[in-house]
Parts: C-alpha cells; structure tokens; sequence
C-alpha cells in the first residue's frame, strides 16, 4: 500500500524507517519530510496543517494509510477532516480524532477523563478568569511547589512550577487575564505537585485492544546533569532502567488498562498511538499527562526496537484486530543523542553544512531539523540529528552513540555528553 507520513522530525524520520521495512509498503511519502526522510522516501512539499494539500496528495498518490506524527494537527480534527471526505474516506488514518484529540489538546478534558475513570494522578482545579479569586484561595490551600498547566497546547512551554504562593498567583494571572500563553491558558489546570521520577509508556491500540510498545525515559534540559533551559529533548533511552516487570504491571493494571476502557465507556473512537507521560512516586505511578501522538525524540529510541512489521500492525488497528497480533520487542536496549545547533533552545544559526553523516556505522542516523540543498545537508531548526544505536545494554548503546557521533560536525554543534547519567 502507499503510505504518508505527515511530519518533519526525527520522529518522522524513525516513522519512515521503520515503514520502510514492510513488505506491505509500496510507494513511502513524507510531508514536509527533511533530508533524512528524502533519502527513502518522496517528500511532498506542504505543511501538516495545509489540510486541502493533504487531501489532494491522497487522491493523487492513491494513498491508504495517512500516519500523523505531531500533535496540532491532529487536535485540529485533520482524521476527521480525511474521513468527512466521501472521495477519500476510506483512507486509514492513525491518528485519533479531534473529540479524543481533547486527552493532549486540553489538560482539562484529560483531568476529567483520568478522575472519572479513577486513573491515578495529581489533585487538580481548573479556573477561568471569572473564578481567578478562587484560583487565589486554591492556591493558598496548597502545599507548594504550585503546578500551573495552560489548558491548550502550548508547543511544551505552557507547564509552569513555581515555589511561591504570591509568584503563581501572578503567573496565574497572566496566563488567565494577560493571555501569557494566548487562547492556550484561557482556563488553567492548578495541580498537586508530585516528587518522583519521570518515564514515557506507550500503546498501540484500535479503541478496544491495546499492544505495550517499548518504553524510554527523555532528557528534556539543554545542559548537562539536566541543568538549563527546557528543549524539545535531547536524547532518550529504552527501556528506563528502573522499569521493573513489577512496576510495569502495575502501570498497566492501573493506568494503561483503566485508559482503554475509559474511552470505550466514554465512547471515544481512538486508532493510533498513546503516550503515557507518569511518574513513579515511591512505588505507584502516576498519570502527569496524555499524549495522542509518539514523542520525539522517544520514537527514535523506541520504534527501533519493535522488530514487529510496524505496518502490518498499524492496517490491523485500522481493522479492530490489533488482538490478533503479536508485537514483538528486541531485547537489546536503546540510547538516542540529540545533536543541535549552539543557542538553542534560544537563539540559533541555521544553514550549516553537516559532514560526516556518511562515515557513520554502528547508529542509525535521523534526520530531524535537516534540509537537502544544492547536493549538501544542512541545518534547518535546533534539534538537528539524532543518532540511536542499539546495544545489549543502555551504556553500551549509548557507548555507541558517542563514538558515531565523533564522525559528525557542523559549526557551533552541540550535544549533552551525559545522556544516561542517572542511569
Ligand atoms: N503534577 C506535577 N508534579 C510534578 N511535576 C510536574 C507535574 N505536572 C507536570 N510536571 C512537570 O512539567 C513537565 C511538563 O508537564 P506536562 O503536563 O507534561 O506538559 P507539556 O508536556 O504539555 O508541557 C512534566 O514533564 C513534568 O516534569
Ligand atoms: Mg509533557
């Protein structure tokens, strides 16, 4: 079959990858797609929310399956979209719609969700700038830190956590009656601060049966000891090396298991991917948010590992038989180092030449804010590549990675040289 992925990243990039080793994968498109994506597929030159392009590329390309990789669109209803078009509504969509969009689009709905179905997670109000005083007299009931959360998206900036009282009372109004994160922080989600270690799970599911992917553990700062400005992430590893079988089941009992057939009462139809953001609180995991889509740069860390035909279990989602499939993880573990541009995640340079991509072995090398032009690959954003390698363990990989990543240069390159430290 003939598959788009829609996206530009180095999630993207995994996508492709892995697409690309199915049998059942005929023609592989990528929109926009970067270097990477172009070296094994065709990119397709429109944006992943120039909706009216995307409908006319499946016409055109006779595409089956649409796979979406960021959030935005998705929270924008782009499957709804795809399956209200008579001539195309055949076309599966991984991907969910907007209603079940609502678990990452808005912390509200994703609140509601998780205390109607008695998924453990933070205590929380929700305020408006009519109830701000509310808001006030909340907050000094709390214990801090004080957790303010903008109820839309907010491209990962909309979380603050702040020591105190009279602080996240101004923050609070900035975001509520200064628009501080636009329409996004109209209502705020106020929550219990919870002290524990973060991990990443994620799902595969067709709204009634679910599949465990691997899961991995981000490195969300820019400096090295998770110091500094918050990024995108700058590398990742699978699994977390905390992630005990004992945990695992109890996330799966309490949290995974409880999701599903949340959407199933609430009638929320739910074809795609879930990522589960926790965090283990002594020995009980907790549910910090939803996510509707992969993580990036987790799924360079994760698909990788999935020796499963990704395709073949993506057309049985569409069916409602992921139940009659078996997903099978490699043993070995995983490490993803992130390379990128000197100033990020503040002010950057881009179109820098990058050398070196060809004499790497032992790593995979995704592409994420690359671009090809005029024969070269160059710099196009600040998280620029990321390099994953495979080992029988974490250190190993990582191990691997850092060696690969000696070939590689481009001016002002930066990376955190202690992915895994806390290992
Ligand atoms: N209740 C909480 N207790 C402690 N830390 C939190 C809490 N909620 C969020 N955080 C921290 O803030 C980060 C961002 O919050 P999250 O809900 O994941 O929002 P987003 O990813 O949309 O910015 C989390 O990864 C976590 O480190
Ligand atoms: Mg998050």
């Amino acid at each position: 079959m003939n598959v788009l992925i829609l996206g530009s990243g180095g999630r993207e990039h995994a996508f492709a990858y892995k697409i690309k080793q199915s049998t059942l994968c005929k023609n592989l498109y990528v929109a926009p797609g970067n270097s990477g994506t172009r070296e094994i597929a065709t990119n397709l030159q429109f944006q992943v929310n120039q909706f009216e392009d995307i409908v006319e590329a499946i016409k055109k390309f006779e595409i089956k399956m649409v796979i979406i990789g960021p959030e935005v669109p998705l929270v924008n209803g782009l499957s709804d979209y795809i399956s209200a078009n008579d001539e195309i509504k055949e076309t599966i969509v991984i991907g969910p719609n907007k209603h079940a969009s609502q678990l990452e689009g808005s912390k509200d709905f994703a609140k509601e969700f998780l205390n109607r179905h008695n998924i453990p997670t933070a205590s929380h109000k929700t305020f408006t700038a009519e109830n701000i005083k509310d808001a006030f007299s909340y907050i000094d009931s709390m214990i801090p830190p004080y957790v303010l959360k903008a109820d839309g998206l907010a491209a990962g900036k909309g979380v603050l956590i702040i020591d105190n009282p009279n602080e996240a009372k101004n923050e609070l109004t900035e975001m509520l009656l200064n628009s501080k994160f636009g329409d996004a922080s109209k209502s705020v989600v106020v929550e219990e601060f919870l002290d524990g270690i973060e991990l990443s799970c994620f799902v595969l599911t067709d709204g009634k049966n679910y599949k465990l992917l691997p899961s991995a553990k981000d490195y969300k700062r820019i400096g090295e000891g998770d110091t500094g400005l918050n990024t995108g992430g700058m590398g990742a590893i699978s699994p977390p090396p905390f992630l005990t079988k004992d945990f695992m089941r109890k996330v799966e009992k309490k949290i995974i298991q409880p999701t599903i057939d949340g959407l199933m009462k609430d009638k929320i139809t739910y074809k795609g991917f879930i990522f589960f953001g926790l965090i283990k609180v002594k020995e009980e995991p907790y549910v910090i948010e939803y996510n509707v889509r992969m993580g990036d740069p987790e799924s360079e860390a994760v698909l990788p590992r999935i020796k499963s035909d990704l395709l073949e279990l993506l057309y049985s989602v569409s069916k409602g038989q992921l139940n009659h499939q078996e997903v099978i993880i490699d043993n070995k573990e995983s490490a993803t180092v992130f390379l990128v541009s000197g100033g990020y995640p503040e002010q950057y340079e881009k179109n820098k030449e990058i050398f070196g991509l060809d004499k790497v072995s032992g790593s995979i090398v995704f592409h994420a804010g690359a671009k090809y032009e005029e024969g070269k690959v160059k710099t196009n954003g600040g998280r620029v590549i990321a390099i994953t390698s495979m080992g029988a363990t974490v250190k190993e990989a990582l191990d691997k990675s850092y060696n690969s990543i000696k070939n590689i240069s481009f001016e002002k390159m930066n990376y955190r040289g202690d992915i895994g430290f806390d290992l």
